[in-house]
């Protein structure tokens, strides 16, 4: 393994995130609330090559952990190609993707064949209506068929995340566990968080850590945290039957003090922070002939004079708006969610 670079804050790198579209097929109202989007041009979108030799680049600098997202990824055509390249470095012990599931049916067998490891899917519920009326689309039955395909497909170690947020499915979460048992998939429960594109946050929407391990013990009684070491956002815990679940508290317990990942956005963007408003242009250089070396180099400075704590920030404010106004998301698209990769 690579002996990791650290940020100023003493974090490796080790956990790169691979936007491969800032497209997608649905429009869920934490992320994607508006009607009209700017789309990254289709040109400066990163070729699997580039997106390969920025990966190789990375791996030298101690990252063994790449999820590859979206916007959908499954939007981006050809994508076992990609999968295919990164599964042949073996330094990746790691190799998953975070998907919405609506394609997943369709193609969890050929993700399964190029090598990928591990599938992430979002459902933030089991309600048909619901779903149509949280992600503007009707596609509910194709997420439950594309879950269902991917132990079928063979995969194992799938997760299932769910963005809680009051009023729209915060009764839905012994449901989602008991789902999650059945398919087999951990489930993840998100605190809502006020990252560019969420325009529609507000505080008293968000369900915290603290609430949602209260309900679940009205319902389960004792739930006790599973103890590990991990970087991983999730804290994990273990109802009294055994089922392992987790929370994401991004919003009330921010985790960046071991925060060891980065985002690489579809048209190669670098960004430390999920709340970052500037990333380090790599596809520039990439595609100006920069040697591996120089490369190699850029990634290293940025990384070393890394400071960010986004979240961490953004709690200390005490008073909270949602991050950027929709004024500011049309003018630069880097700063929206489902364009740095969720
Ligand atoms: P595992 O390796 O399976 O643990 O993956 P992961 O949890 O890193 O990936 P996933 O895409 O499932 O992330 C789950 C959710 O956690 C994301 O969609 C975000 O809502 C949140 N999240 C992921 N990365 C970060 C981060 O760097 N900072 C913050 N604050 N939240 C994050
Ligand atoms: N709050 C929390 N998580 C979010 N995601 C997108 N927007 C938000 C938000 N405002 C995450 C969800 C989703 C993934 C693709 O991105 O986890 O499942
Ligand atoms: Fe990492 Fe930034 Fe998320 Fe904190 S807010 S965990 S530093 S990406």
């Amino acid at each position: 393994m690579a002996t990791a670079l650290v940020d100023t804050r003493n974090r490796p790198l080790r956990n790169l995130r691979v936007s491969v579209t800032d497209r997608c097929n649905l429009r869920c109202g934490y992320c994607m609330p508006e009607e009209e989007y700017v789309w990254l041009p289709r040109e400066e979108i990163l070729h699997f090559e580039e997106v390969s030799r920025l990966v190789d680049v990375f791996i030298e600098l101690g990252v063994d952990k790449v999820r590859l997202t979206g916007g959908e990824p499954l939007l981006r055509r050809g994508l076992p190609a990609l999968i295919r390249l990164l599964a042949a470095r073996p330094a990746l012990r790691d190799l998953a993707i975070t998907t919405n599931g609506v394609l997943l049916a369709e193609h969890a067998p050929a993700l399964r064949a190029a090598g990928l490891h591990r599938v992430t899917v979002s459902l933030d519920t089991l309600r048909p209506e619901r779903f149509a009326a949280l992600t503007r689309r009707n596609h509910h039955a194709q997420v439950l068929e594309g879950i269902a395909a991917v132990p079928r497909a063979g995969f194992s170690g799938t997760k299932l995340d769910t963005v809680v947020i009051r009023g729209v499915n915060d009764d839905e979460l012994a449901d989602l566990i008991e789902f999650g048992r059945r398919v087999p998939a951990e489930v993840r429960f998100i605190e809502y968080m006020d990252v560019g594109g969420a325009t529609r946050w507000s505080a008293e929407q968000v369900v915290s850590r603290t609430e949602m391990l209260d309900v679940l013990a009205r319902r389960y009684g004792g739930i006790v945290p599973v103890v590990e070491t991990s970087s991983a956002p999730a804290d994990r815990f273990r109802l009294p039957d055994g089922t392992v679940f987790g929370i994401i508290a991004s919003t009330t317990a921010p985790f960046c003090a071991e925060c060891d990942r980065s985002r690489l956005t579809a048209d190669g963007l670098w960004y430390l922070c999920l709340y970052a408003m500037r990333g380090i242009d790599l596809r520039g250089p990439l595609r100006g002939g920069a040697s591996s070396a120089q490369l190699k180099a850029l990634i290293t400075g940025g990384w070393t004079a890394r400071t960010d704590r986004g979240a961490e920030d953004r709690l200390a404010l005490g008073e909270r708006t949602p991050l950027v106004q929709i004024s500011g998301l049309k003018r630069d698209p880097h700063l929206e969610m489902h364009t740095r990769g969720g």
